[in-house]
């Protein structure tokens, strides 16, 4: 995992009207629909539990430290979503944790180094940041292939961490055709063992399919002449693995932010108990 820096997340706040927008722009989804579409919950059933839904995010002060900037931007799209309250707590750390409980927040956001979680402190489920974005992005990816989704068509995954390794889970419960290239031998060999996947070259994986999730941190990994008129690359890697040749053609076919969309999963995994986390 690459830790985020400030100048990623203060972007992210800034332009979270414009991340949306383009969201909506290829996928016909919102930050809300697309969660309630990566959860498998009713679109509407998860509007209404956000609305409820009082959101604290607790500044987590061990190892590297804070990332500046990162807890007021997991808030601001807590708003966004449409939380009746979100904030970050006065206190840091544990102390932030009983300022959350005593104050009757419902849904808590905390980071360290390793670790992104949300919590339904009422219904005790915790949701991990790793496969939310992935089904974050696979719901992006699906919705962006037009009628049917991805079932039936290659679709490359590029990187074996937690996060391809859960998008890759989730693609083949769609129905994709799931070709996957990955580096390390292990996590190949782990992934190949025990989903029906078709490991890849990169070269072969980019000929062979048009939809790709990439989730790793290896920039420049596609360039422009790939692109065409029908490529669409979800990457929540970061930096993400197209050139920025690559970059300006893909336009809104490429869907990449340091955090929205995973959060956005997060909230409404942790609030209505989705498929996200299976
Ligand atoms: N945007 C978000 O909201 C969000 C959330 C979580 C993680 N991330 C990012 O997503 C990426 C994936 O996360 P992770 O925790 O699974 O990372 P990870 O580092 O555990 O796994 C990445 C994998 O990619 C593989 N890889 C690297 N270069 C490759 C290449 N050229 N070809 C094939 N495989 C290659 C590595 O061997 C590794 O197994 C990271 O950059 C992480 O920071 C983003």
């Amino acid at each position: 995992m690459t830790r985020l820096v400030e100048g990623d997340v203060r972007a992210l706040t800034a332009h979270l009207d414009e991340v949306e927008r383009a969201l909506v722009g290829l996928t016909g989804c919102d930050l809300v629909a697309l969660a309630a579409r990566a959860c498998g919950v009713d679109e509407g059933v998860a509007r209404d539990a956000l609305v409820h839904a009082a959101a604290a995010v607790v500044p987590i002060t061990s190892g590297e430290g804070l990332i500046p900037g990162f807890v007021e931007c997991v808030a601001a799209i807590c708003a966004r979503l449409g939380c009746r309250a979100a904030r970050v707590t006065a206190e840091s750390d544990v102390a932030g944790f009983a300022e959350a409980l005593r104050d009757g927040d419902d849904l808590v956001f905390a980071a360290d180094d390793r670790t992104f979680l949300a919590f339904d402190l009422a219904a005790r489920v915790v949701a991990d940041d790793d496969p939310c974005t992935a089904h974050a992005y696979v719901a992006a990816l699906d919705a962006a292939a037009g009628p049917g989704g991805v079932a039936g068509r290659p679709v490359l995954v590029i990187g074996l961490g937690p996060v391809g390794r859960a998008a890759a889970a989730r693609l083949v419960e769609l129905g994709a055709d799931v070709l996957v290239c990955e580096l390390d031998g292990a996590r190949l060999a782990a992934v190949a063992g025990t989903l029906p996947v078709t490991p890849v070259a990169l070269a072969d994986g980019l000929s062979r399919s048009r939809l790709v999730l990439d989730a790793t941190p290896t920039p420049d990994l596609i360039d422009a002449d790939w692109v065409g008129a029908d490529g669409v690359v979800c990457s929540p890697g970061l930096p993400p693995g197209v050139t920025a040749a690559a970059a300006r053609a893909l336009s809104e076919r490429l869907v990449h932010e340091p955090l929205a969309l995973g959060v956005a999963v997060m909230a409404v995994e942790a609030l209505c108990g989705g498929t996200a986390m299976r």
